[in-house]
């Protein structure tokens, strides 16, 4: 019987939330999984508190890399890792998604000898002016096994000729996201003081470089949301806030500013909410599995099957009708799209599977 090593490569938020259910699987199986954190998000509010929430235990190994410019933070976490690797002497190193961390680990694992697999490959928004796609792109391409959350990351990958080492497993956020909802439905977590317990707020997250870090654009966008005639509610990244700080912008009108919330603090503002505004990849899939038409500020989504589909909107400057496209009437998304909640599952077979042939 087998019994590989694993590392995963954990350092921002929604990877967090992603290690989640893969570990818990490769714990149920009794195989041997170290957690290392890059320290790309060090606040206890970003990243302690999804540690506790979602039961993942604390990390074998913190890089305490840190904030800094991109190539700063990459070259911080390249050298520590690599350092890592040689003590932890895994078989297998799993990275996820598409944030510095990500890029990082591909770079690191492609010049050792550790099988090397990309969990929630085959996104692209094709926009190579955002951070992410590039370094999606290279975790793709440098991995040897890409594990793809639907069928139109497939298509993708087939198209980068990268078909022979890409399999659809279902989205690994679709596992947690269950879970939570149960847990939150029956024990709703404590919420923030003065978060009032209404069903009539829109629920909003802005943290992407591109909206937070042009004064002009950010302006328009607070702007906008304070307009809306609404409570909504904001809960806002430490990014967010310190470039409002700097260019002197406030929040007015309906608008109000909350502190980073928890994962179940996130679901259940979601499920109480009436729709939802972001920049963020994760809380648009959140929004629409949960059944809130969500609204993307952003030019393109990598999650086009949730536009598809009905349920989310970019606009890009929130200046179309907003009002008249939420309350459209919708159909549920089915199962099939993002996969049915066992995700984790398919994970590790297809890596055991992938590595045992890679090693032959
Ligand atoms: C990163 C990812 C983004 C992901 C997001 C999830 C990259 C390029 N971006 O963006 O894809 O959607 O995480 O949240 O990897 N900061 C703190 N405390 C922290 C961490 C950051 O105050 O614990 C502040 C610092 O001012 C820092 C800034 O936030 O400079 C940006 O942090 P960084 O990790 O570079 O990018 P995110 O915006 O968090």
């Amino acid at each position: 019987m087998l019994s590989p090593t694993f590392v995963s490569l954990v350092g921002a938020r929604p990877q967090f939330v992603k290690v989640a259910p893969v570990h818990h699987e490769l714990q149920e199986r009794g195989l041997q999984h170290h957690i290392v954190h890059s320290g790309q998000h060090y606040d206890d509010r970003l990243s302690k508190s999804f540690f506790d929430d979602l039961q993942i235990p604390s990390p074998s190994v913190n890089l305490e890399a840190g904030s800094g410019g991109h190539a700063e933070q990459i070259a911080r976490i390249i050298e520590r890792l690599d350092n890592a690797l040689d003590q932890l002497r895994p078989d297998i190193v799993i990275v996820y998604g598409d944030t510095n961390t990500t890029l990082s680990g591909a770079v690191v694992v492609s010049k050792r000898p550790e099988y090397l697999v990309h969990v929630e490959a085959g996104l692209r928004s094709f926009n190579r002016n955002m951070p992410e796609e590039v370094n999606r792109v290279v975790a793709d391409h440098l991995s040897h096994l890409l594990l793809a959350p639907t069928t139109a990351a497939m298509k993708l990958l087939e198209e980068e000729g990268l078909a022979s080492r890409s399999r659809q497993v279902g989205d690994v956020m679709v596992d947690v996201l269950r879970n939570t909802t149960k847990l939150v439905s029956e024990h709703p977590p404590e919420m923030p003081a003065s978060w009032t317990n209404s069903d009539d707020f829109v629920f909003a997250t802005l943290h992407r470089a591109e909206n937070t870090d042009n004064p002009a654009r950010l302006r328009q966008l607070i702007n906008r949301l304070g307009e809306m005639h609404h409570d909504v509610r904001l809960a806002a990244h430490p990014r967010l806030t310190a470039r409002m700080s700097e260019f002197n912008i406030v929040a007015a009108g309906g608008l109000s500013l909350w502190q980073p919330l928890s994962y179940p603090q996130t679901v259940h503002a979601i499920s109480r909410s009436f729709a939802v505004i972001t920049d963020s990849g994760g809380l648009q899939k959140e929004a629409v599995l949960l059944g809130r038409p969500c609204i993307t500020a952003r030019h393109e989504t990598e999650w086009v099957e949730t536009v598809a589909a009905g349920w989310n909107l970019l606009a890009p400057n929130l200046n179309a009708s907003l009002a008249e496209w939420i309350r459209r009437p919708r159909v549920p998304l089915s199962d099939e799209v993002f996969g049915d909640g066992h995700a984790a599952r398919n994970i590790v077979d297809e890596i055991l599977d992938g590595w045992s042939h890679h090693r032959d």
